[in-house]
C-alpha cells in the first residue's frame, strides 16, 4: 500500500521560534486527521533534533541533504548515518535547487541514494524539468533520466526507502503549479520508468512539488499517481501546512 506523505521542505528558513510556534500545532492537529496522511517535517539540519524533540510519534522528521560518503574528512557535510542517528526517517536528495546552486549532478544523488539506503533512510527523490526543457517538449525525456540514473543502484528491499517527488523547476516558489493533469500525465510515465527499472511501482509513493497550496492540494492529490506533496513556502506557515495535510483524501491507499 502507498504512504499517503506531506512533507514541508524548510529550505534555508526558520528558527528555534519557529520550531517551538509550528511543531506542537500540527502534532497537535495532525493526531486529529483520519486520512492516514504521514506528515514530514524537512527544516535545516540545525534544528533537526529540536524538531524530533517536539515531534512525537504523529510526525516524522527529515533532512534536506546527506553526504555521498559514509564518513571521514568532508567538512560542512552531514552524512546519512547521522541524520538516522538525530531520529530522520526522510531525506532529500537531488533537490533543484542543489543541483542548479551547488552542482549536484545525478552521480552524486545516486552516491546519496546509495548511503541513505544502507541506513535503511527514505530517499526522497526529487526530479524535475526546466522551463526550456518542457517548452522544447522534453520534460519526459529529462525527468525518465533523472529517476533512472538517479535509482539505477537500488534493487530488492530497498525500493521501500524509495520516494520519487516530481518537482518541475518552474513550479518551484514561482506561484505557478503544474495542473493537475499535466501532473498526474508525469506521474505515470514516472511509475512506468520504476517498473522498468524492477521496482514494485505500484507500490511506491510519488509526490507533487512546486508551489502546493491550501487551495490546489485538494485537485492534485486526487489524481491517482499523485500520493502527496512536497511543499516549500507554505510549509513555513503551521496552519497552510496542516490544510494542505488535511486537503489528502482519507481511504486505504491505492
Ligand atoms: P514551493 O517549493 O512549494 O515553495 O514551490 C517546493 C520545493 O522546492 O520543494
Amino acid at each position: 500500500m502507498r504512504r499517503k506523505i506531506v512533507a514541508g521542505n524548510w529550505k534555508m528558513n526558520g528558527s528555534t521560534g519557529l520550531v517551538e510556534h509550528l511543531v506542537g500545532y500540527v502534532r497537535s492537529e495532525v493526531s486529529c486527521l483520519d486520512n492516514g496522511v504521514e506528515a514530514v517535517i524537512i527544516p535545516p539540519a540545525l534544528y533537526v533534533r529540536d524538531v524530533k524533540s517536539l515531534a512525537g510519534d504523529e510526525l516524522s522528521v527529515g533532512v534536506q541533504n546527506v553526504a555521498c560518503w559514509e564518513s571521514g574528512a568532508y567538512t560542512g557535510e552531514v552524512s546519512a548515518a547521522m541524520a538516522k542517528d538525530c531520529g530522520c526517517r526522510y531525506a532529500l536528495v537531488g533537490h533543484s535547487e542543489r543541483r542548479q546552486l551547488f552542482g549536484e549532478t545525478d552521480a552524486a544523488v545516486a552516491d546519496k541514494v546509495a548511503q541513505l539506503m544502507s541506513q535503511g533512510l527514505n530517499a526522497i527523490v526529487c526530479v524535475g524539468e526546466t522551463l526550456a526543457e518542457r517548452e522544447a517538449g522534453q520534460a519526459e525525456e529529462t525527468v525518465s533520466a533523472q529517476v533512472r540514473k538517479a535509482l539505477a543502484g537500488v534493487s530488492g528491499a530497498e525500493w521501500q526507502y524509495v520516494v520519487v517527488a516530481y518537482e518541475p523547476v518552474w513550479a518551484i516558489g514561482t506561484g505557478k503549479t503544474a495542473t493537475a493533469g499535466d501532473a498526474q500525465a508525469m506521474h505515470q510515465a514516472i511509475r512506468q520508468v520504476l517498473k522498468d527499472l524492477g521496482a514494485p511501482a505500484d507500490t511506491m509513493s510519488l509526490l507533487y512539488g512546486g508551489s502546493v497550496k491550501a487551495d490546489n492540494a485538494a485537485a492534485l492529490f486526487a489524481e491517482p499517481d499523485i500520493d502527496g506533496g512536497l511543499i516549500g513556502g507554505a510549509s513555513l506557515v503551521a496552519q497552510d501546512f496542516m490544510s494542505i495535510c488535511q486537503a489528502m483524501p482519507a481511504g486505504t491507499g491505492r
